[in-house]
């Protein structure tokens, strides 16, 4: 199949693009490098420097024959969301909908939308958490990321387009920036390498669900399936504080330095995590890869990545 994935340049999508590649997929990627980088684009895969904004991009679409969206372009940062809401919703729901629009007009038949399990529910009960929670976000990203989703289910019901949303929650691995505003394990990871003391915000004992990029990337594989309809999580289900973490992080790098606990910042959840019993019955999928391993890969490519 054609596949477009938006924001292939980034983190996630980058291993996305890299997982349709190896499934035997046509890819070209759509992204305006903001955070991404050309380096991250697998070989194999074209790259169109372009906002998901752009009302070329329906063109675009129909120019390279495009049959799937994968739509993982976005604004990534809750703080970032908190300081310039406007901004936010300009990426995240504006240009989303532009993304869904240039694919309605293109004849596109599924798109696949990257969610967020951390940030749609808000303030979580019973964890982990099905896809029946109600949905309370905490923070203008969060509530961008239901705007999306709703939107996604709206084009689906008027126009028959096959619509999956993924919500991941915390998604850690090789190719995640350690310089921005989200991404703890990328930026823990980065410091400890360099020495430098980590900042904790708060005291530490908020929990995070954390989950394998490869893993995520192979729920977009199976989210290609024609069964795959609807909302998932796409999560390990695990509750993990952030201490623990930055004590496992401590140990793979061989580092002891005392963490510097600063406030903690607003639209920040005290506990997170995910059930994936959903994915898991309907389209086969669980988190392959346990934390410590995946940490161990996370620690050992930002090594790599240092020493090129
Ligand atoms: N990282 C996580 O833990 C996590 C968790 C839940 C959901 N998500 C979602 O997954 C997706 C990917 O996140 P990521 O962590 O890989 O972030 P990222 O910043 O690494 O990737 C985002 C990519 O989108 C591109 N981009 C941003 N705005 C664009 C625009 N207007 N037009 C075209 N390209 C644009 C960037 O250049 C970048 O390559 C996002 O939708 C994010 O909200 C991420």
């Amino acid at each position: 199949m054609r596949i477009a994935v938006t924001g292939g340049a980034g983190f996630i999508g980058s291993h996305v693009a890299e997982a349709y590649l190896r499934a035997g997929h046509e890819v070209v990627v759509v992204d305006n490098l903001s955070t991404g980088c050309r380096a991250n684009v697998p070989q194999g895969a074209e790259l169109q420097v372009m906002d998901i904004a752009d009302p070329a991009l329906v063109e675009f679409l129909i120019e390279q024959r495009i049959e799937i969206v994968n739509h993982h372009a976005a604004q990534v940062s809750v703080h970032l969301s908190i300081q310039d809401p406007l901004r936010d919703a300009q990426y995240n729901v504006l240009g989303s909908l532009n993304v869904y629009e240039a694919a309605r007009r293109a004849g596109v038949r599924r798109i696949i939308v990257a969610s967020s399990g951390g940030t749609v529910y808000g303030e979580q009960q019973d964890l982990p958490v099905t896809e029946a929670h109600p949905l309370q976000p905490l923070s203008p990203y969060g509530v961008a990321k239901v705007a999306a989703e709703h939107y996604l289910r709206c084009y689906s019901r008027l126009y028959g387009i096959e619509a999956v949303v993924l919500r991941y929650t915390n998604v850690y691995g090789p190719r995640q920036n350690p310089y921005g505003e989200a991404g703890v394990v990328a930026i823990f990871t980065e410091r400890l390498l360099r020495g430098q003391t980590p900042i904790i915000y708060g005291d530490g004992e908020q929990t995070r669900d954390y989950v394998y990029v490869t893993d995520v990337a192979e729920a977009n594989v199976l989210a290609l399936q024609p069964s795959a309809c609807g909302v998932y999580n796409c999560c390990s289900g695990v509750e993990t504080s952030v201490n623990a973490l930055l004590e496992m992080l401590q140990q793979l790098v061989g580092t002891r330095l005392s963490p510097q606990y600063a406030p903690l910042r607003i639209g920040e959840l005290r506990r997170s995590a995910c059930s994936y019993a959903r994915i898991a019955c309907s389209l086969g999928w669980y988190p392959r890869t346990p934390l410590p391993e995946g940490l161990a890969r996370t620690v050992a490519a930002f090594r790599k990545c240092g020493r090129e």
